[in-house]
């Protein structure tokens, strides 16, 4: 058997050496309720601004951090790029594309796994396939596979609730990656496992990334876990979210990232930044 790293890339879709950034953010911001009333509920005012003039490239293949105080806006950033909502000022382009709503070159994982709970892995895993119109036998291969990549062939036919937390989020991760996305957006989706689990899927997703060359782009508000994860690493202000810092993580491309001698440094910078910021 060879090793996973030994085969080629799952997704296909390594960059083509195209100019477009993967995901291109130029002064976007975003004021929810602008048009909405919303009943008083934010102390009076009817609009809250959650995003103020962010302004990014991120290339094809990056693995990008982005942390912040509760509330800066890191999931609305996501979700702008998932297609879930329209930034009010500026524009979102995926692909040198401008994002109007979701689509199958963006996989989305949660915090909460949100699996089907009456399917079983595998044909939750499958699940992202069918809108592929991928014929049945190469929906089985390819389910297989990601099974794989993620740990979970013994456990294929297994229902959601006869997992741990753990595995049931591989297998939310598997289902992301089903249709071949080019970006990965995931939204704190170890904050709700324990430390440990927590630190064995951060391994494995970085094994994943490196396997098939997606971009990611990964919420988190644990410092540790940006600098240990991001190959860069994007921090907001709190709301409305502004870029404060945006850095390379040296200690990110090493085999055991803690070990790494500039980690201690980085991580007192990026968690003095974002206190400064919640300030
Ligand atoms: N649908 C919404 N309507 C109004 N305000 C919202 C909505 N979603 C989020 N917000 C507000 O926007 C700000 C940013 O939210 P969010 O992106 O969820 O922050 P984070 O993920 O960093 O905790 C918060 O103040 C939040 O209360
Ligand atoms: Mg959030």
């Amino acid at each position: 058997m060879p090793s996973p790293d030994d085969r080629p890339a799952l997704n296909g879709q390594r960059s083509s050496g195209g100019a477009a950034a993967a995901v291109s953010l130029r002064e976007v911001s975003l004021t929810y309720g602008g048009n909405r009333r919303l009943g008083g509920v934010f102390g009076g005012t009817d609009t809250v601004d959650a995003l103020l003039g962010i302004d990014a490239d991120i290339a094809g293949g990056e693995f990008v951090t982005i942390v912040g105080p509760s509330g800066c806006g890191k999931s609305t950033l996501l979700r702008l790029v998932a297609g879930f909502a329209r930034p009010t000022g500026g524009e979102v382009a995926v692909a040198g594309e401008p994002v109007t709503g979701p689509g199958p070159d963006r996989g989305v994982v949660f915090q909460q796994p949100r699996l089907f709970p009456w399917l079983n892995l595998r044909r939750n895993v499958e699940f992202g396939l069918r809108m592929t119109g991928a014929p049945a036998a190469r929906r089985r291969s390819r389910t297989a596979e990601l099974l794989d990549l993620v740990g979970l062939s013994e456990s294929a036919a297994r229902l959601p609730h006869e997992l741990s937390g753990g595995m049931q989020q591989r297998a939310a991760i598997a289902r992301a990656l089903a249709p071949g996305p080019r970006i990965l957006l995931m939204d704190e989706p170890f904050a709700a496992l324990d430390a440990l689990t927590r630190e064995r899927l951060q391994e494995e997703l970085r094994r994943i990334w490196r396997r098939t060359g997606t971009t990611i782009l990964f919420v988190t508000h644990s410092v540790d876990e940006a600098v240990v994860l991001g190959t860069r690493i994007i921090a907001l202000s709190r709301r409305p979210g502004r870029i404060v810092l945006d850095e390379t993580s040296a200690p990110s491309a090493e085999e055991d990232p803690h070990a790494h001698p500039g980690f201690p440094a980085l991580r007192e910078k990026i968690a003095a930044t974002v206190r400064a910021a919640a300030a």
